[in-house]
This record gives C-alpha cells, structure tokens and sequence, in this order.
C-alpha cells in the first residue's frame, strides 16, 4: 500500500485526529512520511490502532505519551492526559512566578506543568502533589526524564487533608478537577476512559478552588500567589472567590480566545 492510500485510510478511520495519529505512529510529520513508501508497510498495525481510536481508546495511552510545551510527556491510564489547553498556565506562571521562588504543582496529574515550568526557568524548584499514586509516580519518571528531578519533591498528597505536611513553598500552581455534576454526563466517550476524580470538581465545579485559595491563604496570608486553569464558563466564579478571600484578580484567555487561567495575589504584590 502506498503511503497516501495509507494516510486516506487513516482519515476515514479517525477523522481529523490523523495528523496527530502519524506524529505518535511514525514519529514524523505527514509531509515527511508522505515520501517513505516503505512506511506504509505498518499499514496493517496502523489500521488496527486506528480502530481502538474509533472505539475511544485516548492515543496518548495507545502510545504513552503526549505532546505538551515542546516535551513529550509519558502518559498511562488512570492519570489524565495533559491538554494543551494547560499550556496557558504554564505559560502564565513563566511570566508571573517571582525570580526564585518555589512553587507547588497542587494535583499534579503526569507532572506536565512542573516539568515545563522547571525546564524553562532553570531559577525555579516545585512540590508537586498529588492524591493518586500512578500520577505520583508518572511526575517523578517524567521530571526524571527531562533531568529536573534534583529541583523538585513529588509528594502523594489530598488537597482536603492537613497542608502542614507539605514541604515549604511561595506559590501555587494548580490544574485541579473544575468539572461541575451537570456536565460530567455530557463528556464525549474518549474523556470518559479518563479518571474520574481527575475531572470532578464537585456539584458546582468550585471544590478545589476553594480549598486550595483557603490552604493556600492560611499557608502563605498576605504573600498568598496562585495561579490556576479555569473551565471556560468559571471565571465570573473565580471573581467571587478571590473577592471573597481578598486577593487581586489577573484573567488569562487561551489561545482560542476562551478564558483559560487565573493569578490571583495577595496584598504583598500591591
Ligand atoms: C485535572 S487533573 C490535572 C493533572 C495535571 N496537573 C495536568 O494539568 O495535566 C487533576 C489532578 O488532581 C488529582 N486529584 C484529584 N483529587 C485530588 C485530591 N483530593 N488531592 C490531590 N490531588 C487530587 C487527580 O489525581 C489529577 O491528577
């Protein structure tokens, strides 16, 4: 079979998730493959791999691994695949997390965050915390991965239990689950392989911000510095409770133009 019959096969297969499909299989770009005739002897795998896809198998845990901020991230069931859509907070917290400082990953799932942060300010050192030990385990073999182990501690961690015990830290990077009842039911079949209490964030969506903001309040008062992703319709929310606790309010929009982060500051940062 020829490479662009092969490619035409995978398009009807899955769609629009082909060109991504070729970069994980092949470990090339399209255009590339499209002149080694020779790689369309995997025909046979890629179809079958394909057909999993179809059924709502994620590709990142067919492959185990995904692409986030220029690192490719392992990835394995039962911990969440890191969006790309995250990639506003780590751009977010390049920009705002003070010279030095260190920052705690709250929930750290595979360690995306803290590995792209880490990487790309070599100033910095993380906590990273986490309830599930599979995404313990991950963060530590992918902060080992890219050499950043040294500059962080992975600890397994609830946000709900007694913060005292976590190593000391400045600021708060936090993905949490932000996924309110009412649409956990609507999520499409592929993100339902994902687990559940990775995207769960409680009746109204809120559980985790409000947690972290008072932990992170009563850990740091008026130096309190957080910066999380937000749900697209959460940021009136969020308002609310930086209000609330009383500290400043920084909206960040993603690369869709969809609200994506927020930094919220204590009165030391006025
Ligand atoms: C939305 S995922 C984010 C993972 C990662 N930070 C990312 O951006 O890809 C949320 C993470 O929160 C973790 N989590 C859920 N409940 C938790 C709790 N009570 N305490 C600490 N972590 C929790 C999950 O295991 C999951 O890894």
């Amino acid at each position: 079979m020829t490479f662009s019959r092969l490619y035409r096969l995978i398009r009807e297969i899955i769609g629009g998730e082909a060109n991504e499909f070729c970069r994980y299989f092949f470990k090339k770009e399209p255009a590339e493959i499209r002149f080694c005739e020779d790689e369309a002897e995997k025909a046979d795998v890629a179809v079958r791999l394909c057909e999993r896809i179809k059924d709502g198998e994620p590709m990142q845990y067919i492959f185990g691994s995904a692409y986030f901020y220029g690192l490719e991230i392992m990835c394995k069931e039962n911990v969440l695949i890191p969006r790309s859509d995250t990639e506003t907070v780590v751009m977010t917290a390049l920009k705002a997390l003070p010279y030095g400082a260190v920052f705690a990953d709250i929930c750290c799932g595979t360690g995306c965050i803290a590995a792209a942060i880490l990487r790309n300010r070599p100033d910095l050192t993380a906590v990273c915390a986490d309830v599930n030990p599979d995404a313990v385990d991950l963060t530590k073999k992918n902060l080992a991965k890219y050499g950043l182990s040294k500059r962080a501690e992975v600890v397994l961690f609830d946000v709900f239990s007694d913060w005292s015990v976590l190593p000391d830290f400045d600021c708060v990077v936090s993905n949490p689950p932000y996924i309110k009842a009412a649409d956990m039911a609507k999520l499409p079949d592929n993100v339902r392989r994902e687990p559940y209490n990775a995207l769960y964030g409680g009746e109204d969506g809120l559980d985790f911000y409000k947690r972290i903001i008072k932990a992170a309040k009563s850990r740091l008062a008026d130096k309190t510095h957080i910066i999380f992703e937000i749900g697209y319709d959460e940021a009136e929310d969020l308002y609310v409770l930086a209000k609330e606790a009383k500290l400043g309010y920084e909206l960040i929009k993603d690369l869709s133009d969809n609200d994506r982060a927020v930094v919220l500051k204590g009165s030391f940062y006025e």
